[in-house]
């Protein structure tokens, strides 16, 4: 299987905004380069915001969009955010059915594949214009590609490294939206991370240094698993996380299965307590790509713990299969989670 989106389905959808008609309509069109101005806004001040959301085979043979309005909306916060006209609502899941429609048949027949269809909607400036305001005009480009998930060929669960150094997000900044610009700043973090022996990077507060706030481009959930409710614990959105659809899901979905969800902090310094003796037992990470990816050990400076056994807990896998068996259609879901 080709690397996490490295080959993309036949066709994409687009529309351009300007100044004067608004957003235009949408079209159906073979996935092809897009032409732009080497003057673009976009690239050069990088007025970029995206989304990630998934297709499912469902298990009646149908295909099902995953909490497509969830991702609109936060896709339509994240354009306000960067002073980008946002998509309406009705655009982007006519989109998102377009190109659903056109490309169903890249995804297997059979519902247990493992296999989603992954969609990429972006909305990015595309003036040709260097002075240092928001753009004229904008387009919106939907790709798609089949995946087997994103930490399909790494280690799992997975070793995680907590930067002492960088951090992902500032209060008043971007980190609740889903700004381009977010991504391409954790590349040397991660690299550090690699050089340390691990696969992703563990991002704390950027003003005490020590809260717990995401994992690479993912949240991240704690169990408490040693008392009679386990308790499914995740930092509270404060304006510096992203609201991932993905974490919002799994929320839900712990009450379902008896556990005890909570968004509370957690510090590095308790993260190690709390692991060593033997209360906080499992460590996860989730989000549309990665879905629910265990964490089996931490280092933090010249410190390594292990989570629980170092191996998936039972509580972080039977959360990832109630979430494949929701998105796959096999146990029902809340009204209006999958857009057939
Ligand atoms: C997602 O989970 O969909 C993401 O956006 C993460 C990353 C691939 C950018």
């Amino acid at each position: 299987m080709a690397e996490f989106g490295e080959s993309f389905t036949a066709h994409m959808v687009t529309s351009e905004w300007t100044v004067d008609g608004g957003w235009g309509p949408l079209e159906l069109g073979p996935h092809a380069p897009v032409s732009v101005p080497p003057s673009m806004v976009g690239l050069h001040y990088g007025q970029v915001v995206f989304e990630g959301l998934k297709v499912y085979r469902q298990a009646d043979g149908s295909v099902g969009i995953f909490r497509a309005q969830a991702h609109a909306a936060r896709l339509a916060d994240s354009a306000r955010r960067l002073v980008i006209p946002p998509l309406p609502e009705p655009m982007f899941l006519k989109a998102v059915d377009l190109l659903t429609a056109a490309n169903q048949d890249s995804l297997p027949r059979d519902a247990g594949s493992g296999l989603s269809l992954y969609l990429r909607p972006l909305l990015f400036a595309s003036d040709s214009s260097l002075a240092l305001r928001p753009a004229r005009s904008y387009k919106f480009v939907l790709i798609a590609f089949v995946t087997e998930g994103f930490f399909a060929d790494e280690p799992d669960p997975l070793p995680v490294w907590v930067s002492p150094v960088h951090t992902r997000a500032a209060p008043g900044g971007t980190g609740n939206v889903k700004f381009a610009g977010n991504y391409a700043p954790t590349y040397w973090a991660q690299e550090e991370a690699r050089m340390a022996g691990c696969r992703q990077v563990v991002w704390l507060d950027a003003i005490e240094r020590r809260w717990v706030e995401e994992l690479g481009g993912m949240n991240i959930f704690f169990v408490r698993g040693s008392g009679s409710t386990p308790q499914v614990v995740t930092p509270p959105l404060g304006g510096t996380l992203l609201p991932g659809v993905t974490r919002d899901t799994l929320l839900n979905l712990s009450g379902r299965l008896g556990y005890e969800p909570r968004e509370e902090r957690v510090s590095v310094s308790q993260w190690q307590e709390e692991c060593n003796e033997g209360t906080i037992t499992e460590t996860f990470a989730c989000g549309t790509a990665a879905a629910v990816t265990p964490v089996g050990t931490v280092r933090y400076r010249d410190v390594e713990w292990n989570v629980g056994t170092g191996m998936t807990g039972p509580v972080t896998a039977d959360l990832r299969q109630l979430l494949t068996n929701v998105q796959t259609g096999r146990v029902p879901s809340p009204e209006g989670w999958i857009r057939f």
